[in-house]
């Protein structure tokens, strides 16, 4: 049985993805044009990375069965895709947090579901959609610890290095990116644009103007 090898060592960071028509400047669909400014990954681009890091997990962890804990909503394409390709026997469960208002700008942590899976001695893999300030994930990693995990490892699609005010680090990232506001593949703006199969950036007549409350 092998052991999962120590923090950081699937941690892979990525170029921003490149288009033909220059980086990260891809023409988004027509129906979506009029809120989408550019796409920043394309489908395939992101159906590449989370198939290479399905496949990086299944290898690190061998032998081992996975505690999967999965953060709502934004995970929700992700996670799908990540643990379809998995080779591993593993367990699920969804841990709410909310940390954004309507906006871009994080507000108050709230958690909105516990978990109920028994992580205690497990192997955890805690899977977010975009690790930013940092703010979300410790206070997720600080509710885990209390439940007694063998280990948690972070698995992020994305990340935003620049914007790092907590100590916290993915031990698996997809995709690093620069200090944009993104919106796709399970991200949302004011709950919105979650189910568009690509990440992109939104236009700022959109973003200065979300169309109505949820
Ligand atoms: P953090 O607590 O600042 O690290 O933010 C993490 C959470 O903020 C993520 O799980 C997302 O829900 C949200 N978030 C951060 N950046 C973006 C973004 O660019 N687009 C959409 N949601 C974001
Ligand atoms: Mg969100």
């Amino acid at each position: 049985m092998r052991k999962p090898q120590k923090t950081g060592a699937g941690r892979r960071r990525f170029e921003r993805p490149r288009s033909p028509e220059g980086a990260g400047c891809a023409t988004p669909p027509l129906c979506w044009r009029e809120e989408v400014e550019r796409v920043l990954i394309t489908e395939e681009q992101i159906a590449q990375r989370v198939r290479s890091l399905s496949a990086e997990l299944s290898r690190d962890f061998a032998g081992r069965e996975l505690a999967v804990v999965a953060v709502l909503n934004g995970t929700v394409m992700f996670l799908a895709d990540l643990i379809r390709h998995l080779s591993l026997p593993m367990r699920l469960d969804f841990i709410g947090i909310s940390s954004y208002g309507l906006g871009t700008e994080p507000g108050e942590i709230v958690f909105t579901k516990e978990l109920r899976l028994d992580v205690r001695g497990r192997d955890v893999l805690l899977v977010d959609d975009i690790l930013d300030t940092g703010k979300t994930l410790s206070r997720v990693v600080a509710r885990l610890r209390e439940l007694k995990p063998r280990c948690i490892k972070i698995c992020v699609l994305l990340e935003k290095a620049a914007r790092r005010v907590e100590k916290v680090r993915a031990d698996y990232v997809g995709f690093s990116i620069p200090d944009l506001f993104v919106v796709g593949y399970g991200l949302d703006f004011a709950e919105r644009y979650r189910n568009l199969p690509f990440v992109g950036v939104l236009h700022r007549s959109v973003v200065n103007s979300p169309k109505s409350v949820i």
